[in-house]
């Protein structure tokens, strides 16, 4: 039976299921979810992400790591983790930046966190010849506490999922996914007694309520307490509190309607940076300002990096400036996607920020 079929059988013996439970089925159903089964990255798949479109973005969070473990005294041994990292090109290029400082591959241990059976082999391939030895794990949860962490988060809070209400009248209804007498998947509203915290909408606003991104936070921010250490963040996402429906489907880089065909295309929400900041710091992490990704990455000094590519490489000029913007620019990824990084010590401020926000 279809992932469909079988969605639509649970919702006629039970009811409306929530956007956050739909989401979850289409992404990690191990018959038929997306990242289980068919996960499509890259050019000639569904998506794109920041690290597919210039190795400038992967070697810049390479430095980013090399910085921060120097920030926190250059510990002996400490680990590495990058969350759901995709075909491994990130990492690649970040190991081959943090190369220049061989004493940080010493002392780092790394963890690839990644619930994706297909992407854990892509992961295993590409970094096959680099130079260290990735031990894999399925969630946060087998993480210790007993070593510093760097870790790194790129595009992963936006496959978390999140609840939809919209404002009706006075109160609030959450809006679920149902089957309708042409047994068609369909959005619907069903009243909401669990009503979101406070938050000024008008009739027909909708707001996003993710549990699993706030879940996700307070496990890190966690960590990072006992531990020490630092995440980076990076997703796009709101930087404050504002209504909208962001659920979106990607299949071939085109937007699908987001019930057609569940787990044949990337499904994703928003980054709410504010819940997921709120969470850390409320778990007793520093945690930075929100920076654009444009601005983030601007301060870090990608566009004297890029002149330099140019300068050595010359015939690639033209698409080196674009990569360049289409890392930077509002056009391209420059300003919906936002960085932010939860820290303890508080006072350890990562390259790129000003300083802690609260
Ligand atoms: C959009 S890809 C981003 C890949 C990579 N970080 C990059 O920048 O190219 C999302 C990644 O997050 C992983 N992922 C999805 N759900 C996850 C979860 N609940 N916990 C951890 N990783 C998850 C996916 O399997 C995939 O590796």
């Amino acid at each position: 039976m279809s992932l469909e079929d079988r969605l639509k059988a649970r919702i006629r013996e039970a009811g409306p299921i929530t956007v956050a439970d739909y989401m979850a089925a289409c992404l990690h159903d191990p018959i038929d979810g997306y990242y289980a089964t068919r996960p499509r990255l890259g050019a000639d798949g569904d998506f794109v992400t920041a690290p597919m479109i210039s190795q400038m973005f992967g070697e810049f969070l390479g430095l980013w790591a090399v910085a921060v473990w120097r920030g926190l005294g250059a510990p002996e041994r400490f680990r590495l983790v990058e969350v759901g990292p995709g075909d491994g090109t990130l990492m690649q290029d970040a190991l081959r930046a943090a190369a220049l400082d061989p004493a940080f591959l010493q002392a780092a241990e790394l963890v690839l966190v990644e619930p994706s059976p297909p992407l854990r082999e892509l992961q295993a391939e590409r970094l096959a010849d680099g130079p260290l030895r990735p031990r894999w794990l399925a969630s946060l949860d087998g993480l210790g506490a007993d070593l510093p962490l760097i870790l790194l988060a790129n595009e992963v809070l936006d496959c978390l999922p999140a609840r939809q209400f919209v404002r009706v009248g006075e109160g609030w209804a959450e809006r679920r996914v149902g089957v309708d007498e042409a047994d068609a998947l369909v959005f619907g509203l069903t009243p909401a007694p669990d009503v979101p915290p406070a938050f000024r909408a008008e009739p027909g606003e909708l707001m996003e309520v993710s549990p699993a991104q706030a879940e996700f936070a307070r496990r890190l921010a966690a960590l990072i307490v006992e531990a020490s250490g630092a995440a980076l963040l990076i997703d796009y996402g709101r930087a404050r509190p504002e209504p909208g429906d962001t659920l979106q489907a990607l299949r071939n880089h085109q937007k699908v309607p987001p019930l057609l065909d569940p787990g044949h295309a990337d499904l994703t929400v928003w980054a709410d940076f504010p819940t997921v900041l709120a969470t850390a710091a409320a778990e007793g992490a520093g945690v930075t300002e929100i920076l654009t990704q444009g601005q983030f990455l601007r301060r870090l000094g990608v566009e004297a990096r890029a002149h330099a590519l140019i300068a050595a490489n010359p015939d690639r000029e033209a698409v080196l400036r674009r990569q360049l913007a289409r890392l930077i620019e509002p056009d391209g990824m420059g300003e919906l996607f936002k960085a932010a990084a939860v820290m303890s010590p508080p006072e350890l401020i990562p390259p790129g920020f000003a300083g802690a926000a609260r």
